[in-house]
């Protein structure tokens, strides 16, 4: 199948419900459970959706919107387009090439692909698919430090410009939904970035329970922001004074997330605590935000309200299973374009013109 047919049916849905209904059919129960899953009552993953619907858009008119730049410069990387993939673990329960797809869409796509520490492919194969394009490297700082330093001069001997480290998960949540669809580790899909290649186990694997599998304090952010060969990024960040400390302390770029809901139920959606973090970052670190974000005009509502980037989970595993790397470019394709055709209609041809006000609640 060539990719213009792909991206033609990925554009064709006027949203992401048709593709995922198509990756729900194709997938394993548990690996369709694992992709969807909130944690609980999935109040948080629902919220995190309507969170960014609710918000309305008051557009500019008689702006000349003739040529629209997505392009960004993301902690000095140029990419051509303000969306990135979230970190997700395990792709192989998604796809046989797992990360290695995940990489070769975000790259036919132009855009910034953050890998996970759960991955089922080396870090040095997905790198490889990468070419010159950048790609950061999503750090869990696990209980037994040994294997972590020599892991981050790997990550940097491959080429990885940044390391996020997720913060919100030192636990696991519990997953109703998974527990009725469980994932049975297997040895043909391993975390093998991680030290002794463990099988995977999915976040709500009832081992996983109740340990504080990432214990990670500010006394960690300190040491990894003098140790890291390269930007620190702190991903999970959901209240203003959490992230003026983050950037005090040296990382040089917050990423608003609650884990897709995935860990800690009823936390507000991200579009909700999106502008208390901005404003008390000031300026002096870059903002990104992910959680629920669909659509091109919930894009350009994250940038207006002072996100210079948005990351994209569960709608890159739908494309990923359903159609490898192309399913991959698609999605973020479609967003894109959708992007655009938001910023045309807002009479914002440039990103730097989102402003807050371009948004009401
Ligand atoms: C299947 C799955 C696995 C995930 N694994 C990780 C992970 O290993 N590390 C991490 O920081 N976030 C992980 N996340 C969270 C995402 O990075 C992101 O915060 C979230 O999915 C964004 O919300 P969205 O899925 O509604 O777009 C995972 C999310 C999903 C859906």
């Amino acid at each position: 199948m060539g990719v213009a047919t792909i991206r033609e049916e990925a554009v064709d849905c006027v949203d992401f419900d048709a593709l995922e209904e198509e990756a729900r059919a194709k997938l394993p129960a548990p690996s369709f459970a694992f992709c969807a899953t909130g944690a609980d009552d999935e109040i948080t993953a629902r919220e995190n959706v309507t969170a960014w619907q609710r918000m309305r858009l008051r557009p500019h008119v008689l702006c000349d919107i003739s040529n629209v730049d997505t392009s960004v410069r993301l902690l000095g990387n140029q990419v051509a387009t303000p969306i990135m993939i979230a970190p997700m673990g395990r792709h192989r329960m998604f796809h046989t090439e797992g990360e290695r797809a995940t990489a070769r869409g975000a790259t036919a796509a132009g855009a910034l692909y953050v890998f996970a520490t759960s991955a089922n492919v080396l870090l040095e194969d997905a790198a490889a698919e990468r070419g010159s394009a950048p790609q950061w490297f999503q750090l869990y700082m696990w209980a037994d430090r040994n294997g972590l330093e020599p892991l981050i001069d790997r990550v940097a001997a491959a080429g990885y410009r940044a390391l996020v480290l997720t913060v919100d998960n030192q636990v696991y949540g519990s997953s109703p939904r998974q527990m009725r669809a469980p994932f049975i580790p297997s040895p043909d899909i391993r975390s093998v970035n991680m030290p002794g290649a463990p099988m995977a186990r999915t976040a709500y694997d009832p081992e996983n329970q109740g340990k504080v599998l990432f214990p990670t304090t500010w006394r960690d952010l300190e040491w990894l922001v003098k140790r890291a060969p390269m930007d620190v990024v702190v991903k999970g960040v959901q209240r203003g004074d959490d992230a003026a400390r983050c950037v005090e302390l040296g990382a040089k770029a917050v990423i608003v997330s609650n884990h897709g809901g995935r860990h800690l139920d009823t936390a507000m959606a991200t579009a909700d605590v999106l502008g208390d973090v901005v404003d008390a970052v000031a300026g002096k670190a870059e903002v990104y935000v992910d959680g629920g974000i669909r659509r091109g005009t919930d894009i350009l509502k994250a940038l207006s309200i002072g996100a210079r980037a948005v990351l994209i989970g569960r709608p890159i595993l739908w494309g990923l299973a359903t159609r490898g790397a192309n399913g991959v470019q698609a999605v973020l394709e479609h967003l894109r374009e959708e992007l655009v055709r938001a910023m045309q209609l807002s009479g914002v041809p440039r990103l730097a013109e989102a402003k807050r006000d371009l948004v009401v609640r």
